[in-house]
């Protein structure tokens, strides 16, 4: 047996398999997980996370690795690897691991700055991570939103100029859950990969039927797509994410890290590749995630409150209609939701927790 195999079954991955299990059992809404839940525990509905993971079959290979922690997860990574390259339809060398995919996040803005100049980003999307632009001395550009909250490619391309070194697409689009069809997307990736590096994060992709973009990095030098285990497989806390691309622009990106591939613990490694096994698992998650969405929905527009179609895990509605204080309606219910993030419609963001917390959430608006 080599030397993979054995860590592999060290950890209970050598032949996966559990008995079939209720999955509600497993849904908790709160980080104090530790603690029983009870109906008076703090909902949390602000970071997109999965009410229900991590799935069972990860539970089981995180607990076993504890075992093998005193060890560095040499081993243990080239197996994720080769499942993800399995899972993405590219090879080995077109992946970076990284602990949470803000870690890839970090290096491609400090890739971009290093080349001094401009990066193209939409207002409003997910941006917490260009925060240290400025001081990387690298200017962002934004690209407003389209009417109904997309992605506005056609003006994002326009505005690539000389000094672009990068545009960052976020597809389904955090907060306003929005989707670039795959054919928007790769005339536009053809166009614009000319010019710049396009970045396309798909944090969110796993909620909807749309291909990745996967397949394209074996072709296209200057495109990254980032994933993530924090959103469907439930592992925010696990902290895993990767980097899918051309194998030169892996390399490049590897060159700014001192030690590409083992930010990530040996517990979270199995973490992942116990997920990557549990099919059944995701597709719960995704049923109910269906299933909650389209009692929420439904629940805010009795109230009057718009919402944006959603293509993942939260829902993006305007609290212009909404007579009482939001926010304060929240904290009474001891419920954790976000802000607003145009004030111009009063739009806000909420995750889809389980039944039982949207019900909660609900009944707190009303
Ligand atoms: C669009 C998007 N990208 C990336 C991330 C970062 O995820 P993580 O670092 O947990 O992989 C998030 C987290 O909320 C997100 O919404």
């Amino acid at each position: 047996m080599n030397n993979r195999r054995i860590w592999l079954k060290q950890i209970g991955l050598g032949t996966i398999g559990l008995g079939l299990y209720p999955f509600e059992t497993f849904a908790n809404g709160t980080t104090e997980s530790i603690l029983p839940y009870t109906d008076n525990s703090p909902i949390l509905l602000r970071s997109n996370e999965n009410p229900y993971g991590p799935s069972p079959k990860a539970r089981e290979a995180m607990a076993k690795s504890i075992n093998i922690s005193n060890r560095y997860g040499w081993n243990l990574s080239p197996e994720l690897i080769t499942l993800l390259a399995k899972k993405n339809t590219v090879s080995e060398n077109n992946i970076l691991l990284g602990a949470g995919s803000t870690e890839i996040l970090d290096l491609i803005l400090q890739y971009t700055a290093l080349q001094k100049g401009n990066f193209i980003i939409a207002e409003t999307t997910f941006d917490y991570w260009t925060a240290p632009a400025e001081k990387l001395g690298i200017k962002k550009i934004t690209v407003p939103l389209t009417k109904d909250k997309k992605h506005d490619l056609a003006a994002m391309l326009k505005a690539i100029d000389a000094d672009t070194k990068m545009v960052y697409i976020c597809n389904p689009n955090n907060p306003t859950g929005t989707l670039c069809q795959r054919e928007d997307l790769i005339s536009f990736i053809k166009e614009a990969t000319q010019k710049t590096l396009v970045f396309v994060d798909e944090a969110y992709i796993d909620f909807t039927d749309e291909q990745s973009l996967s397949d394209l990095v074996v072709t296209h030098k200057n495109l990254i797509i980032t994933k993530t285990f924090s959103k469907m497989y439930g592992l925010a806390g696990a902290r895993i994410g990767y980097a899918l691309a051309h194998s030169a622009m892996i390399e490049e990106l590897s060159i700014l890290k001192s030690s590409p591939n083992l930010s990530l613990s040996v517990v979270s490694i199995a973490a992942a590749i116990a997920s990557l096994n549990d099919e059944s698992f995701i597709r719960q998650v995704r049923t109910s995630n269906e299933e909650v969405k389209k009692y929420t929905t439904t629940q805010l527009n009795l109230l009057h409150l718009t919402c944006i179609p959603s293509h993942s895990n939260f829902i993006y509605f305007s609290l212009e209609n909404y007579k009482k204080d939001y926010f304060q309606q929240l904290k009474d219910h001891n419920i954790s939701g976000t802000r607003i993030y145009e004030e111009n419609g009063k739009w806000t963001r909420i995750t889809i927790g389980t039944m039982k917390e949207m019900q909660r959430f609900i009944q707190a608006l009303k």
